[in-house]
């Protein structure tokens, strides 16, 4: 051996642990639970990105995918990467600089899609509601004959307020004004009804650790016949290769081309996730979502806890619920972690430290669950140490 490398750190081979993590009952803003069959699907043998067999999935991920949308758009795709990659997606390909665009903020991620939206250099103006709150469709219509917009983006479902936007009257008042939606849906699809042909919808992208009960990595992305027409309609090029929806058409496509190597053990997952949606039945699904919703909001009731969100535009999938007086926020929430196993969110944003989110999406939206949480926020909220 060499002395003088011999006590060089980088020569050293690093002797570490094996992974060993305790599961954990996820009840926060996602990601969430996912169900063995699911976790087993990524287990699967790993196939080349062009295998027949796994052109034979991506066929499949994409017919589950139109059903979980509710639509036919031919162009519904699993973007490779997180929800966030699927609201660049949108943004960077619907929106040409100089654009003029109208993005509606009522919470943290509405003011990300504003912030990508300058960044791809679209024009953008923004209409704010106090987090926690909705918007009507008069409110769009008055900021369009304002300022007309070539594209108006809107979350449908806010992480960081729990609250759930309606959509359709707003879609039609943004055709009137001809200009075409991107609906940010990462935390409603597969766990809240959206319809995209239904309220006609132009683009819409979602995340596969929320409702639709996957891991982490991949965005479903949809776009109907005026996005597209926007989009072949472009002057210029898009200004992300990786996140432009005009090439990656064409890997999804039928042509199949080339562009990236998929992740496939998480497009396995995916496909199995949504075959389980489509086993359950999406309004059965719903259905699901807002019972145990409602098992927990009467729940925490009980407990004299009160929800940031009103009656009539809470979000089933995701609570916010006030942290009382006097209590510790994180303190409760590393004991629910270390006692219980179990997390829940912290606020975002103007919420940070006012109130926690609870998660009840996908796998993790089981009665058992809510009933785990409210036992185990009973006992730490009566132990002195929480306050
Ligand atoms: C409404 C909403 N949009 C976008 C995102 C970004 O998704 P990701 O964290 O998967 O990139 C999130 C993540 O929580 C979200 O809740």
């Amino acid at each position: 051996m060499n002395p003088e490398t011999s006590h060089d750190p980088k020569r050293q081979a690093p002797a570490l642990p094996p992974i060993a993590m305790s599961p954990r009952v996820l009840l926060g803003p996602g990601p969430d639970m996912v169900h063995p069959r699911v976790t087993a699907a990524m287990t699967a043998p790993l196939l080349g990105h062009l295998d027949p067999d796994f052109l034979a999935l991506m066929d499949g991920t994409q017919q589950l995918l139109r059903y979980a949308f509710r639509t036919d758009n031919r162009l519904s795709l699993p973007i490779s990467g997180t929800g966030s990659a699927g609201m660049e997606a949108a943004v960077a390909s619907l929106i040409e600089p100089g654009d003029p665009v109208l993005v509606c903020i009522n919470g943290y991620f509405g003011g990300r899609i504003a912030e990508m939206a300058r960044r791809h250099r679209g024009e953008v103006e923004t209409i704010e509601r106090p987090w926690g709150e909705v918007f009507g469709a008069d409110e769009v219509r008055d900021a369009l004959r304002r300022r007309p917009a070539r594209v108006v983006a809107i979350v449908h479902a806010e992480t960081s307020t729990g609250a759930l936007q309606p959509l359709q009257e707003i879609a039609q008042v943004v055709h009137e004004a001809g200009a075409i939606l991107i609906v940010d849906a990462v935390t409603s699809l597969g766990g809240v009804p959206l319809e995209v042909d239904g309220w006609d919808l132009d683009v819409v992208y979602s995340g596969t650790q929320k409702c639709v009960g996957a891991p982490p990595g991949l965005a479903p992305v949809t776009i109907g016949p005026r996005g597209e027409a926007k989009l072949s309609a472009r002057r210029t090029p898009v200004d992300t290769w990786y996140l432009d929806l005009s090439i990656l058409q064409r890997y999804w496509g039928p042509e199949r081309t080339y562009h990236h190597t998929a992740p496939i053990s998480l497009n396995f997952a995916l496909y199995e996730a949504l075959r389980m949606i489509a086993e359950e039945g999406l309004e059965v699904r719903w259905e699901r979502h807002l019972r145990n919703a409602q098992l927990l909001w009467d729940g925490l009731a009980e407990l004299g806890m009160s929800l940031h969100v009103a009656a009539g535009h809470r979000l089933p999938s995701l609570t916010t619920v006030r942290i009382p007086d006097g209590v510790d926020d994180a303190a409760v929430r590393t004991r629910l972690l270390r006692d219980y196993g179990i997390e829940i969110g912290g606020g975002l944003g103007t919420l940070k430290g006012r109130v926690w989110r609870i998660g009840l999406m996908g796998y993790s939206s089981r009665p058992e669950n809510v009933e785990l949480l409210l036992g185990a926020l009973r006992r730490i909220l009566r132990t002195p140490e929480a306050a």
